[in-house]
């Protein structure tokens, strides 16, 4: 433990805060001291998938401000860093902890938090193990599924992929990945090139495309494990001119990836669902005494091509720019 993390919990024992954290609780906390805690654990707050998510949580649980007291400290996808703001968080004695792990790393967190008698809600990213009550996201297999399925169509089952990887220890990084290679195996003419793992970050897919284009290795598609990824890769082939690539992402939460799919410099993206609302939902089930049936809440993914791509924006008016 170190002297910050000390500090940390020292205040959140004295005045129920750390200053130094991001972090937001509902605006009442004067008059709803008494109400159970729900404590959210968010892997960043920085990328365009993640403000939504904080927005739409943040929205759901001041629904629900007269049941419980919501408060959210965000980890900038440092695993340390989220390992510490989950210990101080439960040094609050919360009912409910809604984690989004920053990576599998942080399952010790987890299992610590779940002995120590929180409900657990994750949220988007897994962990290993049972210690955890309900998973909230995704079915990140049966997106990396679509996707090659979709990818070897686009190429007519012949041609040189580039894989970008997102955090290497992330769930949905191995899912993407697994559930596109299973697929893309049963067309022999398809080649993977395993890339790098750039984090979910558009700056380091864009660097890591720019120096790849140098090395002048021969590829036809990009299979982005986010969006953020798709558009970093499609901005370094803009710059070095190179000719137009099929690629794919994953996310369909930005109009600017919408309008590079109706603009045909994206080829398709797959929605990856908000699962905050859903996670607030059964946090608040949960304090009334009910548990949800499965321990699995997946929610359900839709392609956005070029034809669809309208009809998605008229259906989504909240995207992020
Ligand atoms: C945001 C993000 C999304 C991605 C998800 C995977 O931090 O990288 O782009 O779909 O996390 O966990």
């Amino acid at each position: 433990m170190n002297i910050r993390h000390l500090a940390c919990i020292v205040s959140a024992l004295l005045v129920g805060g750390c200053s130094s954290s991001t972090s937001s609780s509902n605006p009442t906390s004067s008059d709803n001291s008494n109400l159970p805690l729900v404590a959210f654990a968010q892997a960043n707050s920085q990328d365009p998938w993640r403000q939504v998510f904080d927005r739409d949580t943040k929205a759901a649980a001041e629904k629900y401000s007269s049941a419980f007291r919501f408060e959210e400290q965000e980890a900038e996808d440092d695993v340390s860093k989220q390992i510490s703001e989950i210990e101080t968080l439960m040094v609050k004695k919360p009912k409910v902890l809604l984690v989004s792990p920053v990576s599998e790393a942080v399952q010790s967190a987890i299992d610590k938090a779940h002995a120590d008698g929180a409900f657990v809600i994750l949220l988007d990213r897994s962990v290993p193990g049972n210690n955890w009550d309900v998973y909230v996201g995704g079915d990140n297999h049966e997106i990396g599924r679509q996707a090659g399925e979709y990818m070897a169509k686009k190429l007519n089952g012949k041609g040189t992929v580039l894989m970008i990887r997102g955090i290497a220890d992330a769930a949905p990084t191995k899912d993407r990945g697994n559930g596109f290679l299973e697929t893309v195996k049963k067309y022999p003419g398809i080649t993977v090139i395993t890339g790098d793992d750039c984090g979910y970050q558009r700056q380091k897919a864009r660097t890591y495309m720019e120096n790849f284009l140098q090395q002048h290795k021969a590829f036809d598609a990009v299979y982005a494990h986010n969006d953020e990824m798709a558009i970093g890769a499609l901005l370094a082939m803009k710059d070095a001119k190179t000719p137009k690539k099929v690629i794919v992402g994953i996310d369909g939460c930005q109009k600017e990836v919408v309008n590079y799919i109706k603009s045909g410099d994206i080829d398709a993206t797959f929605s990856y669902p908000q699962p905050g609302p859903k996670g607030v939902e059964i946090a608040d089930a949960y304090l009334k005494g009910q548990k949800p049936a499965e321990k699995k809440v997946l929610l359900p993914t839709t392609m956005v091509i070029k034809e669809t791509a309208d009809d998605y924006l008229r259906a989504n008016p909240n995207l992020a720019g």
